[in-house]
């Protein structure tokens, strides 16, 4: 049995309390001695050296220095909030799990918004992808909704994931995101891999330059399976829709905020919430058949840089997020809190993205280095609100103080319960998915379209933002150095937009090459009605 860390062994004065809050009528060492003074050490005379004895200063000093953690590869500028999810009920009939199938069934969440590329004191403001990352504490166990305020990424395969961010972030010689290697590096690969092109376009859009956390849509970007009582499956990709409407800013706003409140968005959030004023979204799915092929219409669902357009597959909502409460402490809460797509609960499956595959190894591979080894899961902002039972034992910073001299099951020892729990019990039981193929290490064919949705993405636009996107490659390409990969982004927008390729050309003084445009789907409302089967959530 594992026993809470909470209060466990604890035995002073004033039994029951955490030990670790942090309160009481005198400053004390962290052993619990009360002291007389924290500003002076211990000296051979008042002018005499420093004395080693001096455990005071040894153990203040020693924890000072071992305050930081190391930030997060990506996503290392962040702000959060804690909130309540409420289930409609309406997606009772797509799945099993009680966070979402539940009517009016209220789960806590806590919610992580961030940048990707910035460090942790980096600039709010800065044009960038934004995290949305929801954990829900429901009472079937802990389920991470790790998205982005965008819904495509610049990679189909995960294996890619360490390049596009190599590329991406400051430069390894002068750690400058504004170096001209670092404009060169990032458009050499999204130029080279141009699978990336649908993301960039947005990321050059403004919704690369959010107004405010309140104010961003939210997608999980890949493909999720979801499973109901009677074992039928579907396929869902899920969307948050801000209440307050999607705003952004003006490039100019941008970088005024840069300079003028470089916390431009976390204060924004935190000072909402202290106000009364809670934001809120609204969960939404677009349903789709499962199928052995995974498409709809043409589009490949297993494709992380494709959508499907809400003109074909309308969002149906499923519940409401409301964040009503900041963080008590930045670094216990918002620093310390661990997402990871592998955190699902019965109901939820994942498919075979590629890049969900690679993530799934990947959050839970770098937090182990990030948060000190494999109790990062201990931590209270991690702790699931359902019991657990894991017959983890041991490892470093263990907290709780587990009973029993049988850590595996079935055993005889303790008594040989509990037991594992089957579907009818709750149990995470997978619905079988038929797998088959050779081993190889190769793409596919319909991952090969790589310009198509970018195309309509810029075309769905008003003119005005048309503008904003023409200005932002031509600002961007105009910080790369190499005329090469310049003249290269101006051959992947030909392929989207005659018009937008010119005015970029233009603005970089390069001549504009001839147009190549492809042809791209046109989701208009009248394909709602030529496609095929729609599921009604309710
Ligand atoms: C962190 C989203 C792709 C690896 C994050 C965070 C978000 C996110 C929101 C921040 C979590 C937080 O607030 O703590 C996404 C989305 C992706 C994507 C939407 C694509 C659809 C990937 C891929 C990999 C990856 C392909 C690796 C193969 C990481 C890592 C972190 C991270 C290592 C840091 C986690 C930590 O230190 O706790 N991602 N990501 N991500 N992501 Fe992703």
């Amino acid at each position: 049995k594992t026993v809470s860390a909470t209060g466990v062994g604890y035995t002073g004065p004033e039994e029951g309390r955490d030990p670790r809050a942090q309160a009481g009528e005198f400053v004390t060492s962290p052993m619990g001695v009360r002291l007389p003074d924290t500003d002076h050490s211990l000296k051979a005379g008042r002018r005499g050296p420093t004395l080693l004895e001096d455990f005071h200063l040894r153990e203040k000093i020693n924890a000072f220095d071992h305050e930081r953690i190391p930030e997060r590869v990506v996503h290392a500028r962040g702000a959060a909030a804690h909130g309540v999810f409420t289930a409609y009920g309406t997606a009772g009939n797509i799945t099993r799990a009680a966070v979402l199938a539940e009517k009016d069934l209220q789960t806590p969440v806590f919610v992580r918004f961030s940048t990707v590329l910035g460090s942790r004191g980096s600039a709010d403001t800065a044009r960038d992808t934004r995290g949305f990352a929801v954990k829900f504490y429901s009472k079937e166990g802990n389920w991470d909704l790790v998205g982005n305020n965008m819904p495509v990424f610049f990679i189909q395969d995960a294996i890619k994931f360490p390049d596009i961010i190599h590329a991406g972030k400051p430069s390894p010689s002068r750690e400058i995101p504004q170096a001209q290697s670092a404009h060169d590096s990032f458009w050499d690969f999204v130029t080279l891999h141009t699978e990336a092109t649908h993301h960039t376009i947005w990321n050059m859009s403004d919704r690369g330059i959010p107004r405010s956390f309140r104010m961003m849509e939210g997608f999980g970007v890949h493909t999720f399976r979801l499973v109901n009582e009677a074992r039928d499956t579907v396929l869902v990709q899920f969307k948050w829709t801000p209440k307050l409407g999607v705003h952004s800013l003006t490039w100019e706003e941008a970088q005024l905020a840069m300079g003028a409140d470089p916390d431009f968005h976390r204060r924004d959030l935190a000072d909402a919430i202290e106000a009364g004023a809670f934001p809120e979204w609204e969960l939404g799915v677009q349903v789709f058949p499962d199928n052995d092929e995974q498409m709809y219409e043409g589009i490949d669902l297993l494709d992380p840089t494709k959508i499907v357009p809400e003109e074909m597959v309308p969002v149906q909502p499923i519940g409401k997020l409301v964040l009503n409460a900041n963080p008590t402490n930045y670094f216990a809460e918002t620093e310390q809190v661990a997402f990871n797509t592998g955190h699902v609960v019965p109901g939820i499956e994942f498919t075979n993205d590629p890049l969900l595959q690679g993530r799934n190894f990947s959050y839970l591979d770098t937090q182990l280095t990030r948060l000190g080894g494999p109790n990062w899961r201990q931590i209270p902002i991690n702790r699931p609100h359902a019991p657990v039972n894991d017959n983890h034992r041991d490892g470093f910073m263990q907290q709780g103080i587990p009973e029993g001299d049988a850590p595996y099951l079935p055993n005889w020892v303790d008594g040989g319960e509990p037991v594992p729990a089957d579907w009818e019990h709750g149990g995470y039981v997978n619905v079988p998915r038929h797998v088959e193929g050779d081993v190889v290490r190769e793409s596919q064919s319909s991952f090969e379209d790589h310009f198509s949705q970018a195309a309509m993405f810029y075309a769905s636009l008003s003119h005005p933002e048309q503008v904003h996107v023409t200005e932002a490659y031509a600002f961007e390409l105009g910080k790369v150095y190499e005329k090469e990969i310049k003249e290269r982004a101006l051959t992947v927008l030909a392929k989207i937009d005659t018009e937008l390729c010119r005015a970029v050309a233009a603005g970089l003084g390069l001549p504009a090459p001839e147009p190549d445009l492809v042809d791209h789907l046109d989701p208009s409302p009248a394909l709602a009605q030529v496609t095929g089967e729609t599921y009604p959530v309710d």
